[in-house]
């Protein structure tokens, strides 16, 4: 069964996407709610988080493990592996090759500050000879996690961040946090539809459906280590019919 982790609702974005492409998956969701967001915090303290995340979703039946988080999986996430016997996947490489498929040389960023501070797709990127222009956008995840996604405010919040995107010509968009893609329509318009889009969850989702088999019987569990009413009507929202309520859980 694979196992599916994130700091809060936001590796959701990832699942919906593994769902419409493999309908019957089985999974088990873990959103660490009480201790988002990951990314303001230390590389020391993530690290110590991801591992709790990791051993929870083990002892309750995961056989592999994605991490949905891109502050995680930028730690780098080859820290994380040498730990476990079992495969553990993260979301960067599959935006890295969505974008480098797509864009004709500059890319634009956006993500946690523990993420940008890592340079991690600045660094992959520049490989390639892209040029990338590389922004926190600190702000989003709290505003996602309160489900505040069609309010005024968060759109002059979008706009802000979206300017020096915008600014920066590049032609190409990297959404380098799982909870972004929540906000595709509202950074879609700030920027004026003028640069190509990659959701590091759809990407993350294509990657995997080649990669392992996701069949299954439809096996779905979701956990919260808090704001369980609040994960709800976002899970309920956003899965539709392929939420079935969630737990909360101490790690
Ligand atoms: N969804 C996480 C990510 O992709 C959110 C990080 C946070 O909790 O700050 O980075």
């Amino acid at each position: 069964m694979l196992g599916i982790f994130d700091s809060g609702v936001g590796g959701l974005t990832v699942l919906k996407a593994l769902i419409r492409i493999n309908p019957d998956i089985d999974f088990i969701y873990l959103g660490d709610t009480a201790r988002v967001p990951y990314g303001n915090k230390s590389k020391k303290t993530i690290f110590r988080y991801a591992h709790d995340d990791i051993d929870f979703l083990i002892r309750n039946g995961a056989t592999q493990i994605l991490s949905a988080c891109n502050t995680v999986s930028s730690l780098p996430l080859e820290n994380l592996k040498s730990s476990y016997k079992i495969p553990i996947y993260g979301v960067i490489e599959p935006a890295v090759t969505a974008a480098v498929r797509i864009t004709k040389g500059k890319v634009a960023v956006i993500g946690t500050k523990s993420t940008i501070d890592s340079h991690i797709y600045k660094n992959k990127l520049n490989r390639h000879g892209i040029e990338v222009f590389e922004q926190a956008t600190p702000l989003l995840v709290p505003f996602i996690e309160e489900g505040w996604v069609n309010k005024a405010i968060t759109d002059d919040l979008v706009n802000i961040y979206m300017k020096p995107i915008v600014e920066s010509n590049a032609d190409t968009l990297i959404l380098g946090c799982t909870h972004y893609p929540m906000l595709y329509e509202n950074i879609k318009s700030a920027t004026g539809g003028k640069l190509r889009i990659i959701s590091s969850a759809d990407a993350t989702a294509e990657f995997l459906s080649k990669k392992i088999a996701l069949n299954g019987s439809g096996n779905t569990k979701f956990f919260a280590t808090d704001s369980v009413e609040s994960f709800k009507k976002i899970g309920a929202a956003f899965l539709a019919n392929r939420f079935n309520g969630v737990k909360e859980v101490s790690l």
